[in-house]
């Protein structure tokens, strides 16, 4: 196994071209499922999770061809027989559930794995199942997988939010699902991300009737038949707000090219309550600082809301700012596995239920650190950019699941930071 290795103390200066959004990659490639003709996806990230969701979509009878130097991929429909998602592969990847709705509209049948909990909470999927049935799937257990089967699934209206808001796969799932039903379906309490979002217009594409996008009421009529369609990714939102927090912890200044400022609002404005400019620019923004890092009061929520995905970085950042912060995790309230690693970096945070308290300190000091998850990973990356001395990452196969060539990134723009094996660490953790 790879560990990052960081020497902290070095601005990070210049320009960082943002990739293709990994989670709107994911339904994207389930979504050629749910037709016989070929789907092209330009822009696609080289990640662990896109590799992991191709070999699902070929164990599914999809044939999967590269090209662009790996950054298209075009899938084919060779063998519509196979229904099943195996535990291994959920497993490896929660995002898998995605191919839960394409599966059961265009197949009849699906078998998905349940996914167990993971680091970041409990993370289940009863909105998916609850949206499948209420198309008319009938839904079981056994031996610890999803078996959903229906006939043509028939439109109908449906309210998608659980106790912590809207779903984003949920919505994906019901939406993919409800392309080829019969009749109307309305989707209610929908979520707006920009993923979903690109879902939609990649599914209008290929003959669906979606209205609604990106408002929490979406409307989807149904069609007998969807049609190939040559889509490109939007830019990865969470991979350029981690850029910019990795930008300011530095006090650098950096451009970041190839992102949707529009799809950060909620980052960017905090950003700037801490004292980050953020200037923006017909392609991306400048990131550089606006005097001293000030500490800060937020929460995570759904689309618009501050996402969670950016919960971790925001933190790092907050580590060494004058003062004092509270952070608020209301998407995932567990997800605080960064707050015993950030310490050891020399942080200040303790938690109360789903709150952090984070006081700011003076300076962090280089260490071994795990990580834990993705975002979390990244976290610890960052807080390594300032940390005196030598910070190691370990376990970073986390990191490659979502950020494409990290430490290339990263270097480019003047980090010490380089990627080594690790003897210390062996057999991956899944
Ligand atoms: N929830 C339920 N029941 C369900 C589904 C979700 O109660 O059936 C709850 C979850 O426990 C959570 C909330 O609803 O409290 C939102 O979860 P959501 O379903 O929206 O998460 P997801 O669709 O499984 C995607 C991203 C996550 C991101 C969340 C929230 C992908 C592949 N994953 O997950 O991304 O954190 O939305 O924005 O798109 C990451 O990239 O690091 C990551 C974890």
């Amino acid at each position: 196994m790879d560990k990052i290795v960081i020497e902290g103390g070095h601005k990070l200066n210049g320009v960082v071209e943002i990739s293709g959004s990994k989670n709107a990659a994911l339904p994207i490639m389930a979504a050629a499922i749910l037709t016989d003709e070929p789907v092209t996806i330009r822009r696609l990230p080289n990640l662990t999770d896109v590799r992991t969701m191709a070999t699902i979509l070929n164990e599914l009878g999809i044939e999967t061809l590269w090209s662009d130097g790996g950054t298209t991929l075009t899938l084919t429909t060779k063998n519509s027989a196979p229904c099943t998602a195996p535990y291994e592969r959920v497993r490896e990847m929660r995002g898998s559930i995605c191919v839960l709705g394409p599966l059961l509209a265009k197949r009849q049948k699906a078998v998905v794995a349940m996914p167990g909990g993971c680091v970041i909470g409990l993370r289940p999927i009863d909105l998916h199942l609850m949206g499948m049935r209420a198309l008319g799937a009938s839904i079981d257990t056994e031996h610890g997988d999803v078996v959903a089967a229906a006939g043509r699934l028939k439109g109908t209206e449906i309210f998608l939010a659980g106790p912590n808001g809207p779903t984003v796969l949920g919505t994906a799932n019901v939406m993919c699902a409800a392309a080829l039903a019969e009749g109307r379906t309305i989707i209610k309490e929908a979520a707006c991300e920009p993923e979903v979002q690109d879902l939609a217009r990649l599914l209008n594409k290929m003959g669906a009737k979606i209205s609604g996008l990106g408002s929490k009421q979406i409307t989807i009529d149904g069609v007998d038949k969807l049609h190939g369609a040559v889509h490109e990714l939007i830019p990865d939102r969470i991979e350029a707000g981690t850029y910019m927090a990795a930008a300011a912890i530095t006090g650098g200044s950096v451009e970041l090219r190839n992102m949707r400022c529009g799809d950060l609002d909620a980052v960017v404005d905090h950003m700037q309550r801490i004292n980050i400019r953020i200037t923006k620019l017909p392609d991306g923004c400048r990131v550089e600082p606006d005097g001293e890092l000030a500490p800060l009061n937020f929460a995570t929520a759904p689309y618009p809301g501050f996402p969670t995905d950016m919960q971790a970085q925001l933190m790092a950042l907050l580590t060494v700012a004058k003062g004092t912060s509270v952070v608020t995790e209301k998407v995932y309230p567990d997800r605080f596995m960064h707050v015993a690693e950030l310490n050891r970096l020399g942080a200040k945070i303790h938690t109360q239920g789903s709150s952090a308290i984070v006081e700011g300190v003076e300076s962090l000091s280089g260490a071994k650190v795990i990580a834990s998850d993705l975002r979390a990973s990244a976290a610890l990356v960052i807080a390594g950019l300032v940390a005196r001395g030598t910070t190691e990452v370990k376990r970073v196969y986390h990191i490659d699941r979502g950020y494409e060539r990290i430490e290339e990134k990263l270097c480019a723009l003047g980090a010490r930071i380089h990627r080594e094996h690790d003897p210390e660490e062996t057999a991956p953790a899944k």
